[in-house]
Order: C-alpha cells, then structure tokens, then sequence
C-alpha cells in the first residue's frame, strides 16, 4: 500500500512523541512536518519541539533530543540532526524515496480503495425549464462534475443528480403562453427554439400579476434573496394573467392531457439545450441524471403529511412552517403557503429524503450558488428535524452545499454582455474556442486545420473550466479570455500543455531508442540525485493526498493548486536535467522514468478535473 515518506514520518513522529512523553502529550500534539525551507538542511523538518516545549514548559531542544531518542525512521531517513532552536532536520534516503516513487508508479497511482465506500448524491446542474443556460450554470455544472470525479476517482459509487426546475407557477405561466400560442396557430411547438421559449416566458412573466402576499411571506419569513427575487420577478405583470397562469398550472398538476403535453415538449427542448451544452463541456449529465422538480409531485403532499403528523410542521398565519431555532436558524422554513402551494423548499426536503432513503446517499453534496446558502441551511436542518437524513441503520448521511461565488467581468461586477444581458454559456465557449484556434495556430503552425480545430476545443473549453475550478470556489472571480486561454500562468492550457512536453519528449524516445512509456516502467529504475529531480519526485507522491483532501474539502482548486505546482517542478526539471541527452542511459532512463509518472500524473489530475488530456497542442 503506497504511504508518501511525509504521512509516515508524521505517524512515526507521534508514535515517539507518545514513547517520549506518555501521559504529558497533549492530545492534538502532531509532529508539524515541512518541507525544509533550505534544501541544504535536508528534504523536511518536524517543528513539533517547539509548540511541545512551550506547552510542558521544557527548553524545546530537549524536546528535540527526546523525541529523536525515540525515534525509529532509519529506513526513511538519515539520522536526524536538531538544529536551532529545537528543529529536526530530516534526509530522505534515497532507497525510501525510490520505493515510495515505485509504489506510486502502480495502477492505482496510490489512489486505494476507500475502507468504505460510500455513495455520494451530486447535486449539479440544476437548469430551469424554457431558460437557457448562461454563465451562472457553468459553475453548477462544472464544480458539480468536479466533485463527483473527485468522488469516483476515491472509488466511491457516485450519484449526479440534475435538479431541473420544471414545476410551480413561472411553469405554468409559460405553459399556458405556449400553449396559446400555438393553439392560436402563431408557433409550431416542436421547431420552436429555446431562446424562442425564453422570450415567450418573459413576456409572460410581464403579463402576469404580482403575487404580493408571495413576496410578504418571502420576507416576512426572511427566507432569502432567492425566493426574493422569484417573486419580485412575478410583482411585475397584471392580474388576469396569472389567475390564468395558475388554473394553467392546476390543469398541469391535475394531469391534463393538453397542458402536460405542452409541458413535455418544453421539457425536452429545454433539456436537449442543456445536454448539449453539457457534452460540450464534457460535464456528465444527461437524461439519467435528471430529476426534475416535478418527478417530487407526489411525494410533496405525502411529505407534507408526515410532518404535520409527527408534529415537526407546524402552522403560523394560515401556512405551513417548520422552525429550525433548535438548530441556530431563526427563519422557519416554509413548507406549505397558506393557498395551499408547496415550495421550492418542500421539494428539496423531499429530494433530501429521496436520496438518502431510496437512494442509499451517504454524502449529500450540491453544487450550487452561495446566494441559496440560507435555502439549504434551512432544508438541511428541516430534513435533520424530521429524521429523513437518517439510514435504516440509524447512521446519518452527511449533507453539505458546495457553495460558490460569482463569475464577474472586468467591471467587477456579475459578468454580462455589454449590452448588459446574461451571457449565454453556449456563446461564452464558441468566443473561448474561437480564441483558443488563434492562440493555438500561433503556437503551433505545423497542425493540420481539422487537428487544429480540435485541439482548440479541448484547449478553449479546458481553460474556462480549469479558470473555473482552480479558484477558491467560495470566492467570486474576474473572468477575462485572455488570462484564462494564456499558455504561461495556472491555466489550463498551461497544464495540458506540460502533459504533452511529456508526451513529446516519449515520441523522440522511441524514434531514437525504441523506448515507450510502457517500456521504461520495465528497464528505468529511479534514481534521484538533482535537487529539481528531488522537488519534482517529492510534489509526485503528494497527488493521492491531494486528491483524498480535495475532495474531503469540496476544494477542487486544491487539486488545481497542485497540478499547477507539479507542471512548474516539470519546467524546472526540464530546463536543469537533459532526458535524451543525458550523460549516460542509467541516467536517461531514470529520468525517462520520472517523466513517465509525471505524466501519469498530469493525465490523472485533467481527468479527474474534466479536463481533455491532449497528445499535441
Ligand atoms: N433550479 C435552481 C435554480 O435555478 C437550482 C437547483 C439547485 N438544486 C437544488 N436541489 N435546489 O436556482
């Protein structure tokens, strides 16, 4: 089982800290191991006597010496050498950090299988019927598909779960527009376009009237600047329309034939968009994904039912509530208004208890904008309340919004078009393809225009989700094409890029030697010796850490972070260390065989961001 040199050493430090001190030790006492500032002092140092001196109130080189006298490393390190005020220098040995690099270098590239493996529910996507996708949903759905490789990847048995929004009232209006239309002979439904469909919702919505006690209760309830703003959009119309849009809607849900019929093919021309646009961003979600907010019709009313029965809703003003101060959320969640609706928020609790009871979700995760932050906090506590994050087994499943901030323009402000619309994502990856062709010829004049074009989309859709993925995913970011399609920097293309130097560097090695990455994992042992060999191997038997932290955080710029770190290492190595020139073929194949991983590496981290490894760019 692969274990990188670091892990070991923290566990062997502790272990000697418990021999040195027993009882003394405090609890989260660790070792505190680093990689040494100067290479001169050797590859890591522990820090622990420090922290440790000041808490038994011991000069921190006695600590030192204590725990080296303790100590059993000898076949990791060279003895270890106190030095300062109480640091403890540590030299891999070359045999140790040889065997951790051939132990990564199998199948698995250290990645084991999990002890238990879990299933995980990844919430992503999450498109509204008759809109189209823009910017917004790339983050949905990028991060989303992220997390869920992350997971798979671990060998978890992961669930991506599209919550389409195609139910309530805005569906209903939109139903019934359509469906005038087209009984008025103005639209044929089936060649109708999404953007075609959008323009008829908007111009329902105007039409339509406010529902003003809605927005009181939203705000009265305090339930957020999403449920906010659904209704505010509604305020804007007249009356009549929205009684019509509501018996529309009723029809709809009692199973009328002619209104589901309109509502289906709306359904499909929005979904055939959205598996489109997610092909092209080679984010896995498709049909099977796909749980609509209407496939809960049913089990809302039961829901409901379950929660007055047990006592945990309860009514206030005519509505329905659950309150949630026993879990710090003074704002109740709203499960039922007082017309009898459900909400945006019953169907979620339904969708948690879905996915954790028939579903068998032992991790919940959603992908989906901070601005929804108090929506979830609210369902995940309402749904803890009533026990539906509970298995069979009395173990409960962990529940967790992967939120994020705002893709903003140059402007600093939500990016937009400059005539101030949404930017469709659809023309957001066209520009990045366009883009990423010229960059790409310049770079490379000698492709072929087809293999041009296509490495361009890798490369244009690569760099907008790498942009994506590699900031904190907490925080908003500038989006700007010409930063995000760079060939220099923590891009993508950056990325892609140091994978075929890789990859370049294997074809000049079999046209002059025969020799293939298959065939060096057999003849080229590794052999460490340069300091930019050394960082290189060193940041290699980080990946499956890595990998196991990123997802344990929901971080996927972790993962990120560290591609970017191991592709500069590679630079290095390659400027410092001739491969095909080195001074002798031991030496070659050593460093073959370093290259190799680092491939392996790079090729594994793309896949696992969903990112297209390329052979050339
Ligand atoms: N359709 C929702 C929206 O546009 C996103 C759905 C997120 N997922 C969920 N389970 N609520 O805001």
């Amino acid at each position: 089982m692969f274990t990188d040199p670091l892990t070991e050493l923290e566990t062997r430090f502790h272990e000697a800290m418990v021999r040195a001190f027993g009882d003394e030790l405090p609890d989260n006492a660790t070792a505190a191991i680093a990689p040494s500032r100067n290479p001169k002092f050797g590859d890591f140092q522990a820090n622990a006597a420090m922290a440790l001196g000041k808490r038994l109130g011991k000069p921190p080189r006695d600590v030192a010496t204590a725990i080296v006298d303790a100590l059993e490393v000898d076949d990791i390190v060279d003895p270890p050498e106190i030095a300062g005020p109480g640091f403890i220098n540590l030299r891999l040995k070359s045999a140790a950090l040889h065997a951790s690099l051939d132990s990564l270098d199998g199948d698995a590239l250290g990645i084991e299988a999990p002890e238990r493996r879990e299933t995980v529910v990844v919430d992503l996507c999450g498109v509204n019927l008759a809109k189209q996708m823009h910017v917004g949903h790339i983050r949905a759905s990028v991060i989303g598909d992220a997390l869920a490789r992350l997971y798979e990847r671990l060998g978890h048995e992961v669930k991506r779960q599209n919550h389409f929004g195609d139910w309530g009232l805005p569906i209903g209006m939109v139903t019934h527009a359509v469906r005038r239309l087209s009984e008025a002979g103005q639209v044929d439904i089936p060649s109708l376009s999404l953007a075609d469909l959008e323009a008829i919702y908007r111009d329902a919505q105007l039409t339509c009237a406010a529902d003003h006690k809605g927005l009181a209760a939203v705000r009265r309830f305090g339930l957020g600047p999403k449920a906010e703003a659904e209704l505010e959009e509604q305020v804007e119309g007249a009356s009549a329309a929205l009684a019509e849009a509501k018996s529309a809607l009723v029809a709809l849900q009692s199973g009328d034939e002619g209104f589901v019929s309109v509502w289906r093919q709306i359904a499909d021309i929005t979904l055939a968009a959205c598996f489109e646009n997610c092909r092209r961003l080679q984010v896995t979600v498709t049909e099977e994904h796909t749980a609509g907010e209407s496939t809960y019709r049913e089990e809302l009313a039961e829901v409901v039912r379950d929660l007055e029965g047990r006592g945990i809703a309860e009514e206030s003003d005519g509505a329905l509530i659950v309150r949630l101060d026993a879990y710090g959320i003074k704002e109740p969640l709203l499960l039922r208004k007082s017309d009898g609706g459900f909400l945006y928020a019953t169907t979620d609790v339904a969708a948690v208890r879905r996915r954790v009871q028939d579903m068998g979700g032992d991790r919940l995760v959603y992908a989906v904008d901070a601005r929804q932050s108090l929506h979830f906090s609210q369902v995940f506590a309402a749904s803890r309340k009533a026990g539906y994050t509970k298995h069979q087994d009395g173990s409960e499943a962990e529940l967790f919004h992967a939120h994020f901030g705002t893709i903003l323009g140059s402007d600093n402000k939500p990016f937009k078009t400059r005539s101030g619309d949404n930017v469709k994502l659809s023309d957001l990856l066209d520009e990045a393809i366009r883009r990423a062709e010229l960059a790409v010829g310049e770079k490379n004049p000698s492709l072929a225009p087809d293999e041009r074009q296509r490495v361009a989309e890798a490369v244009g859709i690569g760099a907008i989700k790498y942009a994506d993925l590699s900031s904190d995913r907490i925080k908003d970011y500038v989006f700007d094409y010409d930063r995000v399609i760079a060939f220099e920097g923590n891009t993508g293309p950056y990325l892609q890029y140091a994978l075929v130097r890789v990859l370049s560097i294997f074809r000049k090695a079999e046209d002059e030697f025969g020799i293939t990455m298959e065939s060096i994992a057999d003849r080229g042992a590794f052999n460490i010796e340069a300091p930019e060999e050394k960082a290189m191997a060193l940041q290699l038997l980080k990946y499956p850490g890595v990998v196991g932290s990123a997802a344990a955080a929901y971080e996927p710029h972790r993962l990120c972070g560290y591609l970017y770190e191991l592709a500069s290492a590679f630079s290095s190595f390659f400027d410092a260390c001739p491969v095909l020139r080195a001074s002798s073929e031991a030496a070659r194949d050593a460093r073959l065989r370093l290259c190799r991983l680092t491939g392996r590496v790079l090729r594994d981290g793309l896949s696992v961001l969903g990112i297209e490894p390329l052979e050339r760019m």
